[in-house]
């Protein structure tokens, strides 16, 4: 208990900038006893430079490659590199779109449903008892930009990065809950999962940007795991002399790094019930939805998820579905056409299976103590990629034309099949309004920044029309940004109603 409240304490103290780290120097038998342990795993390589170090070096390799377990890492690389061949079974595996109880859609529901879950949700940010993690550790290689993705400006007129509008959001969803509950404070505590590679400069963002306003104690940035990238051969791979090449876990590394951070520590101490998880590349993501937080609520469920239609038969999105019984997702990869075009007998004009992943998840606290009962059994899927690395035969640097290795990736949504059918629910919201990801570099027209602010300026010129006002539009300039600090979801824009806006526009305060 000490040691966890020592690291979310670190956590708060990293802001102020981490202390320069000194790993301790091993013992001669501490490092014997190490490079037994990956030579008797056929790992031995990694120490084909080592003694040519300096001590500092030789210290820092030490301590990485004690981080992870030699032996762990060859039955990961040799299950994930040598799938056992699809069963008969498994090819004759059951699908059916989640049972209509398990289901809603925000298209179709009730209005006063609608209103229920809202004001349930609203109720229990008022109370304090809903969180929200980001999933942040990823390293966006199509996006091609070396900060973190959170810090992308997508081209907005006020120049608002992702990390900045999920911020303002969770703002105003915090100082709404006060006011219709009549409560001094509400919080909702912001746990940004980072990597490696993001932690520090998502750090150094916040600090730069004084939290975009948010208390800095609501806010903490962890870290989530890494495994080593592994050859086609299975061996270790090294991006130096003196580093294993290492990558992020996927974002299913989120439950393991949720326990060793401390952050579901401090969850627990908040008494926190809900925990909204999302992407940090969704421009449109709703955080700590109020409709999404009553929704799981009033279900009393353990996981809940956000879907949004898919488009067509033949549109690239992993589906939520129920597999044998249990809710899984199913890549478009891993269906046949047939399955793909198959129509719904309750709806003919729409998809049997059209409910397209987009990684937005409700967890219950509950839940989220079973972590340790199967975190490590989630399977290790292979992302095969071009690996910058160190021949250690020769020592030199290889720079790799095509996929020359393998990332070792979970995911978030491999702990579906584990939970009950009656304990799992799925809601269908609006993809125009809460779904528009930033994958891409700008120009690809796809999932790109362009895509990204033009889907934002839209929907601010929806709500405007909405609430009464006329947006001016010419030649192709279009859309207004509406800040999350005047409105969370479109509403608070009465004040607009007969007012004039020329597009493309800004609206930063209620009076401009
Ligand atoms: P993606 O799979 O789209 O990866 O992540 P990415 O890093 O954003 O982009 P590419 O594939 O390298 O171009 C989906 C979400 O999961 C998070 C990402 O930050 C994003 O929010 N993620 C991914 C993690 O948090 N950790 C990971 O190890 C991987």
């Amino acid at each position: 208990m000490a040691a966890i409240k020592e690291t979310v304490s670190q956590l708060i103290e990293k802001f102020q900038g981490p202390a320069e780290d000194v790993p301790r120097e091993p013992s001669a038998e501490e490092l014997q006893t190490l490079r037994k342990q990956y030579t008797d795993a056929g790992q031995g390589h990694v120490f084909a430079f080592f003694d040519e170090l300096s001590p500092v070096e030789k210290t820092r390799l030490f301590h990485q490659l004690a981080n992870f377990n030699p032996t762990r890492i060859n039955e990961l690389a040799t299950t994930a590199l040598n799938p056992p061949p699809t069963t008969a079974e498994e090819k004759a595996a059951s699908l059916e779109p989640l049972p209509d109880v398990a289901t809603a859609s925000i298209l179709d529901s009730d209005p006063a449903d609608l209103q229920k879950w809202y004001d349930e949700g609203l109720k229990q940010v008022s109370q304090n008892t809903v969180a929200v993690v980001l999933m942040a550790g990823g390293q966006g290689t199509r996006l091609g930009s070396s900060a973190p993705k959170g810090c992308f400006d997508i081209g907005l007129l006020s120049q608002k990065s992702l990390f900045q509008l999920q911020a303002e959001r969770i703002a105003k969803l915090q100082s709404l809950a006060q006011k219709t509950h009549g409560v001094a404070q509400s919080t909702i505590p912001w746990y940004i999962m980072t990597s490696g590679p993001t932690r520090k400069p998502t750090e150094e963002f916040f600090a730069k940007n004084n939290f975009f306003g948010l208390e800095k104690n609501n806010v903490f940035v962890f870290e989530q795991g890494v495994l080593p990238c592994i050859s086609n051969e299975g061996k270790i791979m090294m991006e130096s002399k003196t580093k294993v090449a290492v990558a992020p876990d996927g974002n299913g590394g989120i439950y393991e790094a949720l326990l060793t951070s401390g952050v579901r520590e401090d969850m627990r101490r908040r008494g926190i019930q809900h925990i909204h998880v999302y992407g940090v590349d969704n421009c449109l993501v709703k955080v700590a939805d109020p409709v999404f937080i009553g929704f799981a609520a009033s279900k009393d469920v353990d996981i809940a998820t956000k879907v949004v239609r898919k488009r067509n038969a033949t549109e690239s999105v992993g589906l939520i579905l129920q597999k044998n019984g249990k809710p899984d997702v199913v890549e478009y990869s891993e269906i046949d056409k047939e399955t793909a075009e198959a129509k719904d007998p309750k709806h003919p004009e729409l998809l049997k299976y059209r409910a397209a992943n987009i990684v937005n998840h409700c967890y219950s606290f509950r839940f989220l103590e079973s972590v340790e009962n199967w975190a490590h059994k989630l399977p290790h899927h292979v992302a095969r990629k071009k690996i910058a690395c160190l021949d250690t035969e020769t020592g030199d640097a290889v720079k790799p034309e095509k996929p020359n290795g393998v990332k070792l990736e979970q995911f978030v949504f491999d702990v579906f099949p584990l939970t009950p059918l009656e304990k799992f629910a799925c809601i269908e919201v609006l993809r125009e309004d809460e779904f528009s990801p930033l994958k891409n570099a700008r120009g690809t027209g796809q999932d790109d920044p362009d895509t990204s602010r033009a889907d934002i300026m839209k929907q601010g010129q929806r709500w405007v029309e909405k609430a009464g006002g006329v947006v001016v539009t010419e030649a192709d300039a279009f859309g207004v940004e509406v800040s999350p600090l005047i409105s969370y979801g479109g509403e608070n824009l009465e004040f607009l109603h007969g007012r004039e806006i020329k597009a493309p526009a800004v609206l930063e305060k209620e009076e401009e």
